[in-house]
């Protein structure tokens, strides 16, 4: 395994590479979930990239930037029997002095997240896109729980005509149905235990859909309900909206995404999952 930190060292190496590129791109700190994404990258491709860098653009004001947990101590090991490439760029490599052009995908960005989170996804798509210049992989991977991002990084893919096949993977969970998270690190005890209330509130969501339940609002209302019984569950969002628009259904149409922001204390929690026909 080669870690490098500059974009003149991985375009080199990207000339030498033989065959199919899969990368996958990471902020670090990993865990089970990046883990299924190189074992996936591994598996359908030569030669396997992953970045870590703590993208700052996609962190508002108020957010969690400076605390984001680091440990590249314990990624590298993770990483070593499994990827080829660590690229690992300093904020200076990636936004020189008097940076200033950025990506924004419109429409699909105005909801969930992207309401909830201003200027989030424009930091996402401008740093994917600048990735995806510098590796030029054959696939990337992005792992599901983050069904917005995927959501936006297709539509960038498909809208800027970039030479790429992005790879959807499957949300790991705990075993207690917990999406796993590294922002799951900032829960207190109390707090880890009452967290699974979210996926308890997805499959009721599925079950009630499978019953046949046809307005959307029962979904979101019966979900709310199961989360306010947890006292340290405070709710941002719940929705059920169109898997392709993101925007809110009335009438249950599938496939539809159910989603949903909720906070313990000052960690904020994101979890989803598609009802399919
Ligand atoms: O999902 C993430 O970890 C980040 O949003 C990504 C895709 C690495 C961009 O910084």
């Amino acid at each position: 395994m080669i870690v490098i930190k500059t974009i003149a060292e991985m375009r080199q190496l990207r000339k030498d590479a033989a065959g199919s590129v899969g990368f996958v791109p990471t902020m670090g700190f990993l865990h089970e979930g990046h883990i299924s994404l190189v074992k996936r990258a591994k598996k359908e491709n030569a030669v396997v990239v992953v970045s870590i860098f703590v993208n700052p653009a996609q962190f508002g004001p108020r957010e969690d930037f400076k605390k984001y947990p680091r440990d590249i101590k314990r990624d590298l090991a993770l990483l070593e029997p499994l990827t080829d490439i660590v690229f690992m760029p300093s904020t200076d490599e990636m936004y020189p002095k008097n940076y200033s052009s950025w990506v924004e995908v419109q429409d699909i960005t105005e909801e969930l997240e992207g309401a909830a989170r201003p200027g989030h996804f424009r930091g996402v798509s401008t740093i994917v896109n600048k990735l995806f210049n510098i590796v030029e992989p054959t696939k990337a991977y992005f792992g599901q729980k983050d069904a917005q991002q995927v959501a936006v990084i297709k539509k960038m893919v498909r809208d800027l005509n970039m030479n790429l096949q992005v790879v959807a993977c499957p949300t790991v969970r705990e075993k207690d149905g917990l999406a796993m998270s590294s922002r799951n690190t900032y829960l207190t005890s109390e707090q880890r235990r009452a967290a699974p209330v979210l996926y308890k509130a997805l499959m009721l969501a599925k079950e009630l859909a499978a019953q046949g339940e046809k307005d959307a609002g029962v979904l979101r209302h019966e979900m709310t309900e199961l989360i306010e019984k947890e006292s340290l569950a405070d709710i941002e969002y719940i929705s059920v909206a169109d898997n392709e628009t993101l925007k809110e259904i009335h009438r249950m149409k599938l496939p539809a995404l159910v989603s949903m922001a909720v906070k313990f204390g000052k960690t904020r929690l994101i979890d989803n999952i598609v009802l399919n026909r």
